[in-house]
């Protein structure tokens, strides 16, 4: 099977790449680097023993991506991760983001009718569930987005059902919860530009050096330790659910059909859970201080993956303390590789 993966240079379409190629599918891959480096085509190479055919074109350019859907019928299934995700950045230029994952989106869709390609699997967010009650599932109300991101991931989820309606599309959301840890070879990983946003990536580069001191936004929330709550997954166990839902849209029997899932552990860990295991797990005592909380966020969230569960026939692998290993491995590595 032939599957094109968009934003397949970046950090969770990389690692799905890989996973992929081992799995024996042929692989293409377009992106336009905007979020990531071109040494990881070199990288994933160096993991898989296989070549990666890209090409560098940008979603946003409707007409080179036609050309290019077009020279490649035989695709079977796109798998769509290239967007814009920084919540801050969206909600100082939103309509970047609407430009790019809805604008993108749509023509992507577009380029897949024209050439009768029927399977999609989206990349959506557990931010579309807003504050829930844990274990959140598949069925949770989807409340109103905190963000231009957040938005622009529940309006792609509308328009994927409503094309699938309307057409035969088979299309699988899948709505990742927080995605951290690196390739076990260190060779990919996540390229954070600037100060990063998310914890991991913070906490790897505070004990590294490259940050002061990480600060934890507030230690008085309804948790057990007063820190917030979050459900971590292995950004491999993440990409190895790609593959299982391009399995699950190629045996579905109905001519068009629209199926959302849950990934994540099922288990949430705490802001100070993360931070100690990384302390235990590398030996490296972390710089760190109690700050007040920040604006946005929510007390605690975690995965209900049953449904992934049955009817993927996937869960998740890896524990808290692997990818704290990883996330440190690739961050330790990161400035011998070509990207820096
Ligand atoms: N990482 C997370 O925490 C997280 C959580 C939930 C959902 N997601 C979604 O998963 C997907 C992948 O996330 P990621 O963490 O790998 O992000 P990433 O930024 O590492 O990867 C996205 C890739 O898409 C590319 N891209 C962006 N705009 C493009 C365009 N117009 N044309 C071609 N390529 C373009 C970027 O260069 C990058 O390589 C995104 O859709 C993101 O919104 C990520």
């Amino acid at each position: 099977m032939k599957i094109l993966v968009t934003g397949g240079t970046g950090y969770i379409g990389s690692h799905t790449v890989v996973e992929l190629q081992n799995a024996g599918y042929e692989v293409v891959v377009i992106d336009n680097f905007d979020n990531s480096h071109p040494s990881v085509l070199l990288n994933i190479e160096k993991i898989t023993g296989k070549k990666v055919v890209f090409e560098n074109i940008d979603i946003r350019d409707k007409k080179s991506l036609r050309e290019f859907v077009s020279k490649n019928k035989d695709i079977n299934a796109v798998i769509h991760f290239a967007a814009s995700k920084a919540v801050g950045e969206s909600v100082e230029n939103p309509l970047k983001y609407y430009e790019n994952n809805v604008g993108g989106t749509l023509n992507l869709l577009e380029a897949m009718q024209e050439n009768g390609i029927e399977n999609i699997v989206f990349s959506s967010s557990c931010t579309v569930y807003g504050e829930a009650t844990p274990p959140v599932n598949e069925d949770a109300p989807i409340m109103l987005a905190q963000s231009p991101y957040g938005n622009t991931k529940q309006i792609c989820e509308e328009v994927l059902l409503d094309q699938t309606n309307a057409s035969n599309l088979k299309t699988v959301s899948l709505r990742y919860f927080n995605p951290v840890g690196a390739h076990d070879s260190a060779l990919i990983g996540e390229l954070p530009l600037g100060i990063p946003n998310n914890l991991v990536p913070y906490i790897t580069q505070t004990a590294i050096g490259k940050r002061e001191i990480l600060t934890v936004f507030g230690n008085d929330y309804n948790t057990p330790d007063g820190t917030c709550i979050r459900d971590f997954i292995h950004v491999v166990d993440l990409a190895k659910a790609h593959i299982k839902a391009v399995e699950y849209l190629s045996n579905k029997k109905y001519k068009s059909s629209y199926s959302v899932f849950n990934l994540g552990t099922g288990k949430g860990s705490s802001v100070l859970e993360v931070i100690q295991t990384f302390e235990k797990v590398t030996q490296v005592k972390l710089n760190y201080k109690i700050g007040p909380r920040r604006g946005g966020d929510i007390t605690q969230i975690y995965a209900g993956c049953e449904k992934a569960e049955k009817e993927l026939g996937w869960k998740t692998e890896r524990d808290l303390e692997n990818c704290m290993k990883t996330a440190w491995d690739w961050e330790k590595k990161l400035e011998s590789l070509l990207i820096s």
